[in-house]
């Protein structure tokens, strides 16, 4: 049986209001920095807006189009989740924000514009300004990657000493001070990696991504690895550090709860592309493109009714030669012809989610001012189950 409204959100989880954070919060959040803006800042710039960013890999067999034709945009203090299958291209995305990709990949069109400032195109120098000091990463078993043979504190120092230039001893009670803020306590700073438990390395790996007090952290799986409980008090920690110093975070995981939990907005990613982006309230309870719908439905709802979860069937298509169309059209109990011949465009709605599906060929946003002078109803879509009302669908004929 399937449960109405959201079919895979636990309803345990407290889903967060829309987010709300309006010039004057952005401006008291860049108030707060350590640093000053990067001089070629434009003043009033958006924090971050990426636009159309196509990423892909060169095989010998061709370019694999891991990224094509992505946009987003993050606030100051805002968290974004992504979401998607494996292989939709989440790390791949977040890799080109800060350009550490695989030597086999590039960049190939659109902007990363931070602070106004596109880097795509940035020379390996140029990036060093940005990496750390404004935009680092939290891998998954991050952890893994402290050096076994040195004292988990002077790990810390090494970026402020080579990014900031800091004297050892002002790095040192810095990475002491951050491991504090990450709850290791001073008395355990000293210790090596292999004398910390699994949790607490990888709150020393977000103690070193605080280093440079960058404005955007990305945790990319970043507690995978962890038993719940840890995991819970990871996130706790990154949602306390979002508030208290002002962070905007990007967080990819393959769990939906946490991304409930832990984000103002999501962005759904299928095949290297966006299928939906809104506000996490809005697009896990009323799904609407169809990915997204299977996505949510294959998710166990531990407070809903008992139901058989959903399996998306068949595998996302090989990215070396993606159907020409909708990527999803091979898996799509919706697709119509006009899904396997043209690429969906995006479509806006008045709630803040945008969709890339041909079932929505207008945003509602035309519709306010259509009912003024109201049409003769449309067909509804044959979606059941969706909990808000799903814009009318005209079928292409
Ligand atoms: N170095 C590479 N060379 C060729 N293809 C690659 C390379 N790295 C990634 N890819 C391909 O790019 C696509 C996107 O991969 P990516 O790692 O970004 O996915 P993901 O969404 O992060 O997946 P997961 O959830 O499993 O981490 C996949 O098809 C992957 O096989
Ligand atoms: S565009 Fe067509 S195939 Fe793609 S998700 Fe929408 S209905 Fe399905
Ligand atoms: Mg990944």
């Amino acid at each position: 049986m399937t449960s109405a409204g959201s079919p895979g959100i636990p309803e345990a989880v407290a889903i967060p209001e829309e987010a709300t954070i309006g010039p004057a919060r952005a401006a008291e959040i860049r108030g707060r920095r350590q640093w000053p803006l990067p001089k070629l800042a434009v003043p009033g710039a958006p924090l971050l807006e990426v636009r159309d960013l196509k990423t892909h890999f060169k095989l010998p067999q061709g370019w694999v189009k891991a990224v094509d034709g992505v946009s987003f945009g993050l606030a100051d203090g805002e968290a974004l989740g992504l979401a998607g299958e494996s292989a939709c291209g989440k790390t791949t995305t977040a890799l080109s924000l800060v350009q550490l990709l695989p030597s086999n990949g590039k960049i190939r069109g659109g902007s990363v514009e931070l602070f106004g400032i596109d880097l795509v195109g940035k020379s390996e120098r140029a990036m060093e300004r940005y990496r750390w000091r404004e935009i680092s990463i939290v891998f998954q078993g991050a952890m893994n990657a402290l050096n076994p043979v040195i004292r988990v504190r002077d790990q810390i120092a090494e970026p402020l000493r080579y990014r900031l230039g800091q004297s050892e001893s002002v790095s040192r009670a810095r990475a002491v001070e951050l491991l504090d803020l990450v709850g290791i306590p001073k008395k355990r700073s000293d210790a090596y990696p292999h004398e910390l438990s699994g949790g607490m390395r990888q709150r020393a790996m977000i103690a070193m991504a605080l280093a440079c007090d960058p404005a955007i952290v990305i945790g990319d799986e970043p507690t995978t690895a962890l038993d719940v409980m840890v995991q819970a008090q990871i996130l706790e920690l990154l949602e306390r550090l979002r508030r208290d110093l002002g962070l905007s975070l990007i967080l990819i995981t393959h769990d939906l709860s946490v991304l409930a939990e832990t984000c103002d907005r999501v962005l759904v990613m299928y095949a290297g592309k966006v299928a939906e982006e809104g506000p996490v309230r809005r697009v896990f309870t009323a799904p609407r493109h169809p990915y997204t719908r299977k996505l949510v439905g294959s998710f166990p709802n531990l407070r809903g009714d008992r139901r058989t979860l959903e399996v998306i069937t068949g595998q996302p298509p090989d990215l070396l030669a993606p159907p020409p169309g909708c990527r999803f059209a091979p898996r799509c109990e919706f697709a119509m012809p006009v899904c396997t011949e043209v690429v969906p465009p995006e479509v806006r709605f008045s709630d803040g989610v945008r969709v890339a599906c041909h079932l929505y060929p207008t945003s509602d946003i035309a519709e306010v001012a259509a009912a003024v002078a109201p049409s003769p109803p449309v067909a509804a879509p044959a979606m059941p189950g969706t909990a808000a009302p799903t814009p009318p669908l005209q079928p292409p004929t």
